[in-house]
């Protein structure tokens, strides 16, 4: 019996996660993905790993330049998802549309302003794993702010709850 893709993007999307944009320099221009396959891997060395779509343009990109930056959303940033989840073209316009604005690290990995998290990823493994590839980066930086986070749950964007006593 074959698993009926329907319900397993249901069993999935039932576990809840943050939103990250996956940021990465490409040729001088900032490239973003939104993207909530992103979990923590190993502590010694501080290992991440995010999958992406081999036909996200991001895919490519992140083979070429070898190092990105792993922007953790706040709750206050669903437009700024919702913009790097559409397949444009460019990202021209990022600020207009999303108001999405970026400073650069010294490796010139673009930080998205307002994010709860920044982490500082050079790729350490790759990994073919179906019709994604897993990308497994060691952490360089990390930059913490307070705030509250972008949650994504049954396909729909939440906010938290009250903490559970
Ligand atoms: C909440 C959310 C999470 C997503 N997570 C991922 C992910 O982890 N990996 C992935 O490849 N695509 C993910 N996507 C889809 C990409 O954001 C989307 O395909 C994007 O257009 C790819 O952009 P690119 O072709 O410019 O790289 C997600 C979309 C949403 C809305």
């Amino acid at each position: 019996m074959r698993l009926d893709p329907v319900e397993f993007r249901k069993a999935m999307g039932s576990f809840a996660t943050g939103v990250t944009v996956i940021t990465v320099d490409f040729e001088n221009e900032i490239h973003g993905m939104t993207a909530n396959a992103f979990t923590s891997v190993s502590l010694d060395p501080v290992l991440v790993l995010v999958c992406v779509d081999r036909r996200a343009r991001t895919h490519a990109h992140l083979h070429a330049r070898q190092r990105f930056g792993v922007n953790v959303l706040a709750a206050n940033q669903r437009p700024i998802s919702e913009y790097y989840a559409r397949p444009f073209q460019t990202h021209t316009h990022a600020e207009e549309e999303a108001g999405a604005r970026f400073d650069r690290t010294t490796h010139g990995t673009p930080v998205l302003h307002g994010a709860l998290a920044y982490l500082e990823c050079r790729l350490h493994t790759v990994q073919d794993a179906g019709d994604h590839t897993i990308f497994i980066a060691e952490v360089e930086d990390v930059v913490v702010r307070s705030g509250e986070p972008l949650l994504y749950f049954r396909g729909k964007y939440q906010a938290i709850g009250p903490p559970i006593e």
